[in-house]
């Protein structure tokens, strides 16, 4: 954080407005996405906006079969670039279309590789213009395979991708487990878009400021059990937490993400339901972590009591629910932090915005609080922006309006890599 005290100054409102208006972290990347002949290419048109609207370069490279699911005309609007099709096609310049796309090409992202383009590409076979493309470029490439379960887990796939990853050096983005289109449920749903995305910014962001450091973050609402069927839980949807999880990983963090909601990343993931579940590997991984960022919306009770049995109507009307307090994970965390460790805890209040939050950065001995009000509507709980006060442990005070959480995530990474430089500068004592 660069000033103290006074929280409004244009200066200050005016540099955010551009980070918003800005926000494009993948700007001055090309990015070739290679869309190869399966169902989930209508996908690639999400992921063709999402890689645009972050700012790169996108030039789509459709496979002919891929033409049977999709249109160029669609990844042409979506891109705001041409889309390529034919391997013999007719370009404005005299070098072949494969070999100009090649060269441009700071990433070749293949989503969905279908089992036939990632054989293709294992085997150097180039008869179409994205495997010759491949082929001739030195970029770097991700493949993100979507098809049948039985077709991934074939010998033959499994080779064709060993292949890919461990010779050529390919960045696999491992497929989904769940009910794919033909219906057969197994492992081979195309990696989540957002999932892809964060898998690109991590590859391709040069700002690795916290390389070399080891972030825990939590993510996500706690549930506590009432029943075999019931639980008290809240409206936390994950996003902060995985934003700031992503966010850090693009950095070079060594990232552990502590969730109560299932991502797939390339970063590991620990899925926890409770509170205590939470505590338990948050307290195991601590030492060894740089920075904790506790975005997670902790149940502060849980029932006294968990009936093994599901809770049946009886003749009452009321059903009197004993509760008990869990443990305040930053708080037990606050005490025993090294002078070398930085935490930054959230806060999510309905009144006394400020006052709460400083009261709880104190009480919690942080580093940072960011803090939100939960009542302002269409921000915060589930969606995608929020608004924000950040408050430092030595005065610090900054407002950050309106924004995607993921921008939000990017600033708190600033001010991170800011504190953990300024440890790693300070004389030992
Ligand atoms: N937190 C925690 N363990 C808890 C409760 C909260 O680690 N049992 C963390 C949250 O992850 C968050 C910060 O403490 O980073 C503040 O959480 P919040 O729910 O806003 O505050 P509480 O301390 O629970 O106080 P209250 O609910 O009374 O506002």
């Amino acid at each position: 954080m660069k000033s103290k005290g006074q929280s409004r100054s244009s200066k200050k409102e005016k540099r955010h407005a551009s980070e918003i208006e800005n926000f494009a972290p993948l700007e001055n990347k090309t990015i070739i996405l290679g869309v190869s002949g399966g169902i989930a290419a209508y996908k690639a048109c999400d992921l063709a906006s999402m890689l645009r609207r972050n700012g790169a370069d996108v030039h789509a490279v459709l496979t002919p079969n891929a033409r049977e699911f999709i249109t160029p005309l669609s990844l042409s609007t979506l891109t705001r670039n041409p889309a390529h099709c034919e391997q013999y096609g007719q370009t404005e310049n005299w070098r072949p279309e494969h070999i100009d796309l090649a060269k441009k090409a700071d990433l070749i992202l293949i989503a969905p590789a279908t089992a036939d383009i990632i054989a293709k590409l294992a085997s150097g076979i180039c008869d179409d213009l994205l495997s010759s493309m491949v082929l001739a470029s030195q970029a770097r490439v991700m493949v993100a395979p979507a098809m049948n379960p039985n077709m991934l887990n074939h010998p033959a796939t499994q080779r064709n991708l060993d292949i890919l990853e461990n010779r050529f050096r390919y960045e696999i983005i491992p497929p989904e487990f769940g009910e794919v289109a033909c219906g057969d449920v197994g492992s081979g749903k195309m990696a989540a878009v957002e999932s892809i995305l964060a898998s690109v910014a991590a590859r391709l962001l040069v700002h690795r400021t916290l390389s070399g450091k080891r972030v825990l973050i939590t993510a996500g609402g706690t549930r506590e059990p009432i029943d075999p069927v019931r639980f008290i839980g809240n409206r936390s949807s994950g996003k902060m937490g995985i934003a700031m999880a992503d966010a850090a990983a693009g950095r070079g963090a060594d990232v552990m993400l502590v969730s109560t909601v299932e991502v797939n990343r390339s970063y590991p993931v620990y899925v926890v339901e409770t509170a205590q579940d939470m505590q338990e590997t948050v307290e195991a991984e601590f030492d060894g972590c740089d920075a904790l960022i506790m975005t997670a919306a902790v149940a502060d009770f849980r029932p006294l009591r968990v009936s093994s049995q599901k809770i049946k109507k009886t003749e009452s009307e009321d059903l009197v629910l004993e509760l008990t307090k869990n443990p305040d994970i930053l708080d037990l965390l606050g005490r025993v932090k090294r002078n070398d460790q930085i935490i930054i805890g959230f806060a999510a209040e309905s009144e006394a915005l400020l006052s709460n939050a400083s009261q709880k950065l104190k009480r919690k001995n942080l580093d940072m609080i960011v803090a939100n009000d939960i009542t302002v509507p269409d921000i915060g709980f589930g969606s995608d922006d929020n608004a924000v006060i950040i408050l430092g442990a030595d005065g610090a005070r900054e407002n950050l309006p309106r924004m995607p959480k993921r921008a939000i995530a990017e600033h708190l990474c600033d001010l991170l890599a800011e504190k953990l430089s300024e440890i790693e500068k300070a004389p030992v004592s």
